[in-house]
């Protein structure tokens, strides 16, 4: 049987994909004017502490400082290409961890735990069910999670391949991405095993036109 593709398979995409393709799918999405932080901004301003899981070039850390906000900021990257730009630009600012989210074990806990443009997609469906669990556990009690998918029945633009079952493969740079885009129904369900009893969810639309949705989970 083919071996199932999980988020470590993921790794060297991320440290290939160069930063201009990057900022290419960004505005292909429709999340280059920040159209999903947007919608949850009064959650940000609520929020005392922050964590993002999977930071990227920036782009949430950059709505962060652009807004304003006072709270305590982590973001963990695994990318050694992404984290290096991301301590030039918001390492005097914020607290950056070079690191596996599922290896991350900090003694604070958050407020708020970000994980935004379909980071989750990343990962397959058990380990999506394991890494959501591990965030429950780094939440304080008033803590919550909001997570943003791409709508899993429609299909990637940047995908080279997209299946009827929510999977998907994108290859630039000789590596390749394997995705698998979670329902709000399986979102639910992995929510309700972990013992996070609030969760609802958010379709919207970015500046693009692209359907997605917000899930926000709370203990
Ligand atoms: C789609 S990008 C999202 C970037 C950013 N959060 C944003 O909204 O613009 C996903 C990021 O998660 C990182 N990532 C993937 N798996 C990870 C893991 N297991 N631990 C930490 N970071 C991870 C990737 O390296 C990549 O930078």
């Amino acid at each position: 049987m083919k071996k199932k593709r999980g988020n470590r398979d993921n790794a060297q995409y991320y440290e290939n994909i160069s930063p201009v393709h990057h900022k290419d799918f960004i505005k292909l999405a429709g999340l280059d004017d920040h159209s999903d932080l947007k919608l949850i901004t009064p959650q940000i301003q609520a929020a005392e502490s922050l964590l993002e899981v999977g930071a990227g070039d920036g782009r949430v850390l950059n709505y962060l400082q652009n807004m304003g906000y006072t709270g305590q900021v982590t973001a963990v990257e695994r990318s050694g290409q992404f984290f290096a730009a991301l301590q030039e630009s918001h390492g005097a600012r914020y607290n950056l961890y070079h690191c596996d989210i599922n290896d991350f074990a900090p003694e604070a806990s958050f407020d708020l735990i970000l994980w935004m443009w379909a980071g989750i997609s990343d990962f397959t469906t058990e380990e999506q069910h394991t890494t959501i669990a591990h965030l429950a556990s780094l939440l304080t009690p008033r803590g919550q999670i909001i997570l943003d998918t791409f709508a899993h029945d429609a299909q990637p633009l940047n995908a080279d391949e997209a299946t009827m079952e929510q999977s998907f493969t994108v290859e630039r740079e000789n590596a390749c991405l394997h995705g698998y885009l979670p329902s709000p129904e399986e979102i639910a369900g992995y929510a309700k095993e972990i013992g996070l009893t609030h969760c609802h969810h958010q379709a919207y639309k970015t500046s693009k036109d692209r359907p997605r949705v917000l899930h926000f989970l709370k203990k």
